[in-house]
């Protein structure tokens, strides 16, 4: 089981786009799935449909409710839901005089007695509050998307810096597994400059995928449909079904060729 906190303390980079649709990417090639909305607005929640179903898991954070029961089905096959709420924002509050409140989740994940999931994805709150911090701990791994920007870099390093500190004091085997440049748009010049220099600043930290500027990821959550079963073929699609790929790596995404049972007509030549 892979997990993944998707974090950037700035609004606005594409975390809630990349999580919806990379989750429904990463189902739609077959793997089994948990998304957890961890970002009180509930964007991604909302984007499956749920709407003030938070309070499930604000329970799991500051009470002693299981892990489970926080877990809903979405109509997308394999793919499973934590749904947030506004409420979240209180946990900050209820957790002040917690002892090691970072560890909550990771906690009670460890004690599923079942993790049927290949994945767990976790769409983060633009602040490096509690609620980010739980998802650090919980993760194995980080994925930063960036809005291809200029004004979106200058943020990085420092979260770059704070990463690297969660993994000192508090999960020694975190690691990037990349930055994700977002909203792309080839038609500029400025688009091509940022992802240059995204790739010489970050050498070998930023993802080969790209996502691009596309206005069907903008209409999707008003559909309540991930992209891919909004607009199949639309580059969005595309691109998260490549960023997907790359994030299951290349061993797994073709199934074996099979042995050719007859022999060939060359062997009697
Ligand atoms: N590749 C993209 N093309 C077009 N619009 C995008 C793209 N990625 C994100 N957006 C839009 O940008 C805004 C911020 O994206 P969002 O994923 O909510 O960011 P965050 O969760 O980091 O705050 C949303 O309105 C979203 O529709
Ligand atoms: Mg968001």
């Amino acid at each position: 089981m892979r997990t993944i906190a998707i974090v950037n303390q700035k609004g606005g980079s594409g975390k809630t786009t990349t999580a919806v649709n990379l989750a429904a990417a990463l189902a739609e090639a077959g793997k089994k799935v948990l998304l957890i909305d961890l970002d009180p607005q509930g964007s991604a929640s909302l984007w499956y449909g749920f709407k003030d179903k938070g309070k499930a898991l604000y329970n799991v954070l500051t009470e002693d409710d299981k892990f489970e029961s926080a877990i809903e089905k979405t109509d997308i096959n394999d793919l499973h839901i934590i749904p947030a709420s506004v409420l979240l924002s209180g946990v900050e509050k209820a957790l002040a005089n917690e002892v090691a409140s970072e560890s909550i989740l990771k906690n009670k994940l460890e004690a599923l007695p079942v993790k049927p999931w290949d994945f767990v994805l976790i769409d983060c709150p633009p602040t490096l509050g509690i609620l980010s911090l739980n998802a650090l701990t919980m993760a194995k791994e980080v994925l930063v998307p960036v809005e291809a920007h200029v004004m979106a870099l200058h943020g990085l390093v420092q979260l770059l810096r704070t990463i690297n500190l969660v993994k000192q004091r508090l999960n020694p085997t975190l690691e990037i597994s990349g930055i994700l440049p977002c909203r792309v748009d080839y038609r500029t010049k400025h688009s091509q400059e940022v992802l240059d220099q995204l790739r010489a600043r970050f050498e070998g930290k930023v993802c080969t995928s790209v996502i691009r500027e596309n206005i069907r990821l903008a209409e999707a959550p008003l559909h309540l449909k991930p992209i891919t079963s909004y607009d199949t073929h639309c580059n969005g699609a595309q691109d998260y079904r490549k960023l997907a790929k790359e994030l299951i790596g290349p061993s797994e995404t073709k199934p074996a060729e099979p042995i050719p049972a007859a022999p060939s007509p060359l062997d009697s030549v």
